[in-house]
């Protein structure tokens, strides 16, 4: 007689299609390491990417260019040690993909081969087209990223919505399009209008997936440091934070040193 075998429907580009098709919502969040994936995994989280924002919420940078990629691949190893059921993406970063199609392949299959991840991020839309091409070619999986594209910060100068005037909707309209013809399996739009996602969105194929981008998306995305109320001064219009982490663990450690001082930890029954 063979033995159980736990059966885990796992979640695959595949379904993401489907459960577009169907209309079913797509839940996404950050992670970077086993313990916070194992957790998100557990509670059923459809895709968990592994950003480049841990630049800024590990690492304490204050925009996503420093991180590297060993960095990366570090990060998206944890967390793939922890999956069972949930997709894992992994961005690649700044400065591994921008020069050439050849060097961006090969940091997606650094990732591939070194993390486990089973699909690759970039930001950018006519500018990465034949990066694009050349990993999903390889068999990679990409997912794009439109709108305001952290890695870009330092030609926007700011993190204001983007795509409100006319002429970088339109570049956004058809980078969306050169996307999915280029075989991205899904995109990000971050911080746009709502009533452009809702347009974009309706105009592919391939799932969206919004984070400041409304309610039209197929799909929704936030940082875990932002939703757990870990990180309490990024406040932006989008942000729902489901938790105040930071006064939790705060009041938590309080108490143990508290408890430290006083002598009362540990008692008799925490001690051999
Ligand atoms: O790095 C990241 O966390 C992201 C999300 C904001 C989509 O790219």
């Amino acid at each position: 007689m063979s033995a159980a075998v736990k059966e885990v429907k796992k979640v695959t580009t595949n379904t993401l299609q489907k459960m577009k098709a169907s209309g079913d919502k797509i839940a996404m969040i950050t992670a970077y390491d086993y313990s916070f994936a194992a957790i998100f995994d557990a509670a059923g989280i459809d895709i968990i990417l592994v950003g480049d924002s841990a630049s800024n919420v590990m690492a304490g940078h204050s925009t996503t260019l420093p991180i590297t990629l060993d960095q990366m691949i570090y990060h998206a190893q944890s967390v793939v040690r922890a999956r069972e059921r949930s997709l894992i993406v992994c961005d690649i970063p700044f400065g591994y993909y921008q020069s050439n199609s050849d060097i961006a392949l090969a940091s997606a299959i650094r990732i591939m081969k070194e993390s486990g991840a089973n699909t690759v991020k970039l930001e950018g839309g006519e500018e990465v087209l034949d990066s694009v091409k050349k990993i999903v070619s390889a068999g990679i999986p990409v997912m794009g990223h439109l709108g305001l594209t952290p890695q870009s910060i330092n030609k926007f100068g700011t993190y204001v919505v983007r795509a409100t005037e006319e002429q970088e909707a339109n570049k956004l309209r058809k980078d969306a399009q050169l996307l999915q013809e280029a075989g991205c399996f899904a995109i990000v739009l971050e911080k746009i209008p709502a009533a452009l996602a809702k347009e974009v969105t309706d105009s592919l194929h391939i799932p969206t997936i919004g984070i400041g981008a409304g309610s039209h998306c197929d799909g929704q995305v936030l940082v875990m440091h932002d939703m757990l109320g870990i990180n309490t001064e990024f406040k932006p219009r989008f942000l729902r934070q489901y938790l105040n982490m930071n006064e939790q663990v705060t009041n938590a450690v309080q108490h143990y040193i508290k408890d430290v001082k006083s002598r009362d930890f540990p008692n008799e029954g925490e001690q051999y």
